[in-house]
């Protein structure tokens, strides 16, 4: 398959030859009011006029994106593909060193088809999520990266539904509605995973969020990077470069609350900073705690004869499948696995094939180790003895092996009474949040930034801080 560039003369701007196949244009075309609709309805609730945005208008490695102020309604949303050399061959599986497939195999066609509503349910689910924070946001910038972020998850939608509508025929379509009719926390139509049907409800949410479950997303996409189906691993490499920002965004947004946390300490000489309008490192904690809990929950069972199926078919690989030295088939190996037997966690071995989400849980916990690392370090900097950590694996689950065991953030195993009533010191109790909810208040005068949050080290694409970056309606 050849790719073209961005065509952005079109209505649906892509760089997969749409204008080529007029039913399927037709088809996309006729599913894009509906998307706006939703926008309209179920997007950032703040009225602008318009936001300096990144619009993707290339999908090389250089200056693949343009900056400017858009009007969101009428942002370019589009189908983007990477693109690939002709000989890709699959990683791993029993079909490992044949051709990539460039339709949809009739016998995996329901488990492709599965795997991308998943993945397209979460987009539009966090753009939901976060509707109303542009009523609080603490600076023009931190607005403007909100915007960002929800109008690229758009974008991700439309990455989905273009497959759904391209290779899954009416099935496909119409499984692309109902993307547009599950809603975050709807009663009787909620999102598919628990984490994207939780409130967003401030901004220290929001940073968690895009720190914790967007890096979720990250490890999701990137097993779906290595699929055999070569649109589907296309589609997801571009995702993968646009959700860098969206993890730079809770990165840089936790740093931030953390070096004014050090600062209230420092000048009221005192750990409870509650009342001088900061986040209180423990409070901090508890939403780590929290956030890191519920997105562990994402990655499923920790054994999984489905995943092991993806897998085996080449439909699903595991995060950086072509770096690991091993046969790819994993027939023979074994893994250890955390689990409470007789009131102890013990570690065991089981059948590497049947621990794919265990691996793929093990590598997004190293990676969330950096922002620890990295937050300690910011502590250390200022002085302060404290640290943050990411609680036990065990901890607050209410999916695979954990749940229905009451883990402590130290990784202790404790009945009931002691987890009732430890609960408020683990996880932020209702006191917690009202106080985070009290410092939203929005600061949208250029160069000025609420008081629980320091201000960014650069602003974005060279300009600086004090930037008009959203023009409000
Ligand atoms: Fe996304
Ligand atoms: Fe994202």
């Amino acid at each position: 398959m050849s790719t073209v560039s961005i065509d952005y003369t079109e209505k649906i701007p892509n760089n997969v030859d749409l204008a080529g196949d007029r039913k399927l244009q037709r088809a996309l075309e006729s599913w894009q009011p509906n998307f706006i609709n939703w926008w309209k309805t179920m997007g950032p609730a703040v009225p602008t006029q318009d936001v300096y945005l990144r619009t993707a208008v290339d999908v090389g490695k250089e200056s693949w994106a343009q900056f400017g102020h858009v009007a969101m309604e009428e942002y370019r949303w589009g189908v983007f593909l990477a693109e690939r050399g002709d000989d890709r061959r699959i990683a791993f599986g029993e079909n490992r060193g044949e051709p990539v497939w460039q339709q949809v195999p009739g016998e995996y066609r329901a488990d492709l088809q599965r795997l991308i509503v998943i993945q397209g349910d979460t987009e539009p689910a966090s753009v939901e999520q976060q509707r109303r924070l542009g009523e609080t946001a603490p600076s023009l910038y931190d607005l403007r990266n909100l915007f960002q972020v929800n109008v690229e998850e758009g974008r991700h939608l439309w990455a989905m539904v273009y497959l759904l509508h391209a290779y899954f025929g009416r099935n496909g379509r119409e499984e692309a509605e109902a993307l547009l009719h599950r809603n975050s926390g709807d009663l009787d139509s909620p999102r598919i995973l628990g984490a994207f049907n939780e409130e967003t409800p401030d901004w220290l949410s929001f940073y968690m969020f895009t720190y914790f479950t967007d890096r979720d997303g990250k490890y999701q996409l990137g097993t779906l990077k290595e699929s055999a189906f070569d649109p589907l691993s296309r589609t997801c490499e571009f995702m993968l470069k646009e959700e860098a920002h969206h993890m730079f965004v809770g990165t840089t947004g936790i740093d931030r609350i953390i070096q004014r946390t050090c600062e209230l300490m420092r000048s009221h000489d005192t750990a409870d900073i509650a009342p001088h309008g900061g986040v209180p490192l423990n409070v901090l904690q508890k939403y780590i705690n929290f956030h890191y809990s519920v997105s562990l929950d994402l990655f499923g069972s920790e054994q999984s004869t489905n995943a092991a199926n993806y897998f085996t078919a080449g439909l699903k690989g595991r995060w950086q499948e072509e770096r690991r030295r091993d046969d790819h088939l994993l027939t023979d190996d074994g893994y250890g696995m955390e689990q409470v037997r007789d009131g102890a966690i013990i570690t065991d071995d089981v059948p590497a094939l049947l621990a794919l989400n265990l691996d793929l849980r093990n590598e997004y916990v190293k990676d969330c180790q950096s922002g620890i690392k990295r937050w300690n370090k910011i502590l250390e900097r200022n002085g302060f003895d404290d640290r943050v950590h990411l609680p036990h694996v065990g901890f607050n689950r209410e999916v695979g092996l954990f749940s229905g065991h009451h883990v402590t953030p130290k990784g202790d195993l404790v009945g009931t009474d002691v987890w009732e009533a430890r609960r408020d010191d683990w996880l932020p109790s209702d006191g917690d949040r009202a106080h985070v909810q009290n410092l939203m208040r929005p600061v949208y005068e250029p160069g000025k930034i609420a008081g629980w949050i320091a201000p960014p080290s650069n602003g974005i694409n060279g300009k600086p801080f004090e930037y008009e970056y959203v023009h409000f309606a």
